[in-house]
């Protein structure tokens, strides 16, 4: 796995040392401006305002200064992360820079996560994706970064931490930005095969033959006009000692997303590779989970598989059988995402876990109806769809309850099999989707995310790139981490 976190080295000093450096930042809040230690003529110039992840570079100082906004009046974690990017934008053609980030922010946050939050807020930023440049882009100088932070806290252990949870996201984004052409469904299973053996999870993957035998008709119905073989990875990290609870995630992997023998035009197909976010959330945040040796069980399962039309394509009409035992009669072939996760749910709930949580690439309305920044939940489970939310809300990622109406659910109705694969109206195609999925969980406790918009982002911000974002990861991480 090429390592795309591109900074060369971090060192944490005490208060009062870090000498010797190129630049060194100055955190300043949005009510604290005049603080800020230079004349009225300048801050009456300067645009700064100390908006969140604003920067500016403070005049006459020798090592250069960097001003850094932290908004506020409540500074956050996330918005240190999101600082810390803009320290480390700031700074990546300098060769060295000293943060006072996890210092200024450690009364507010405590010292472990304020610095937890800039190492990853720094390392996320630096994440490029040059895999397949076949002349490397010029690297960023920014070699020595300098971490201040106050006295008695156990920085190793929490640079260990950061690194994991940034490498984690790391995959995760590689995975989803990696063309279809270059990642199959085998080549997909082989990476979280890696990533388990790099990290002590156990791993299991079906191929086609397995997954036969196991009945799982969604995959290999959407499979079936496919020269690649599919495949269902299940990760799993099993505690040393007593097992507190077991919980679930299920992620979408289309590796490729044609639509099928529903065809999509060019403009929905061209970023179809990011098809199979789900999956590599759950394979990043597995990754991430096993660092973290919780006394809890926690399995990661992947329904992966490209969609592509065929003379063995699923033709509209045709009827599979999910693993549940219902039958689904597929009307539009580029309904697929629900036909693998069915599969991947039934396995799920049959286990009967403390709770379930899908990702998913799973609608183009969800993005119709929250934009491209929000997630949209839904879930059939009070008490886990709040767990989800506010482990979602420390985590910094946007996401929406919406609801799933019974009314809507004769929308589902098939003549000739249990389910129809979509809805027979025109409108609220999200919650339509995740009816469908609700008819795989049981009585489990489920939670669904549709991640369609938040899956990349085209504008570049804080310490997403622009491309793959790794969304999802964080929330499933503080799901374990506050079980
Ligand atoms: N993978 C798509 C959904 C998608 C669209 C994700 C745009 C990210 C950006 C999914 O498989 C799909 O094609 N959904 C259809 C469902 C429809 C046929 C009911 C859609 O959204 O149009
Ligand atoms: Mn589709
Ligand atoms: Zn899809």
């Amino acid at each position: 796995m090429p390592n795309q976190l591109a900074i060369a080295s971090i060192n944490v000093v005490l208060a009062g040392t870090g000498e010797g450096t190129v630049a060194t930042d100055r955190p300043i809040r949005e009510d604290q401006l005049e603080t800020l230690g230079v004349g009225d003529s300048f801050r009456a110039a300067s645009a700064f305002e100390g908006k969140l992840g604003q920067t500016t570079l403070l005049p006459e100082q020798d090592p250069v200064v960097i001003a850094v906004g932290l908004g506020g009046p409540e500074v956050t974690e996330p918005a240190v992360r999101s600082a810390a990017a803009s320290v480390w934008r700031a700074a990546k053609h300098l060769k060295s820079v000293t943060s006072l980030l996890p210092l200024t922010t450690a009364t507010e946050l405590g010292a472990e996560v304020a610095l937890q939050a800039t190492v990853e807020g720094m390392l996320l930023a630096s994440y490029r994706y040059d895999e397949l440049k076949g002349t490397p882009e010029e690297a960023s100088v920014l070699e020595q970064v300098t971490l201040v932070v106050p006295d008695g806290i156990e920085s190793d252990a929490v640079l260990a931490k950061a690194e994991a949870v940034a490498n984690a996201i790391a995959l995760t984004r590689d995975l989803v930005n990696r063309p279809g052409g270059s990642l199959s469904a085998t080549q997909l299973a082989d990476e979280a095969v890696n990533a388990a053996d790099r990290t002590g999870l156990d791993v299991e993957v079906w191929d086609r033959e397995r997954l036969t035998e196991e009945r799982c008709g969604g995959i290999l119905g959407v499979n079936a006009g496919s020269t690649e073989e599919p495949r269902l990875v299940r990760l799993t990290w099993r505690p040393k000692g007593e097992s507190r609870g077991t919980i679930h995630f299920v992620g979408k992997g289309i590796t490729f997303d044609t639509g099928g023998l529903n065809l999509k035009s060019f403009e929905g197909m061209k970023e179809m590779k990011i098809d199979m976010g789900g999956a590599a959330a759950v394979i990043g945040a597995m990754a991430a989970i096993a660092a973290h040796s919780p006394d809890l069980t926690v399995i990661g399962t992947c329904c992966c598989t490209d969609n592509q039309p065929s003379p063995t394509a699923t033709k509209p009409g045709d009827v599979l059988n999910i693993r549940n035992g219902k039958t689904v009669e597929v009307l539009n072939t580029d309904a697929e995402g629900r036909l693998v996760l069915a599969d991947g749910l039934s396995l799920a709930a049959e286990e009967e876990p403390d709770l379930v949580v899908d990702l998913a690439t799973l609608t183009g309305a969800c993005l119709v109806a929250l934009g491209s920044q929000y997630a949209g939940l839904m879930g059939n489970n009070d008490n886990a769809i709040d767990r989800v939310r506010a482990a979602a809300n420390k985590a910094g990622e946007r996401l929406w309850h919406l609801p799933l109406p019974d009314e809507y659910r004769k929308q589902l109705d098939s003549d000739v099999a249990d389910l129809r694969n979509i809805g027979s109206g025109r409108f609220g195609g999200t919650l339509v989707a995740g009816l469908f999925l609700q008819e795989f969980v049981d009585e489990t406790p489920w939670v669904h995310l549709d991640i369609a918009g938040p899956v990349t982002t085209e504008e570049p911000e804080a310490e997403f790139p622009k491309g793959a974002t790794g969304f999802g990861v964080r929330t499933l991480i503080e799901i374990v981490n506050n079980w």
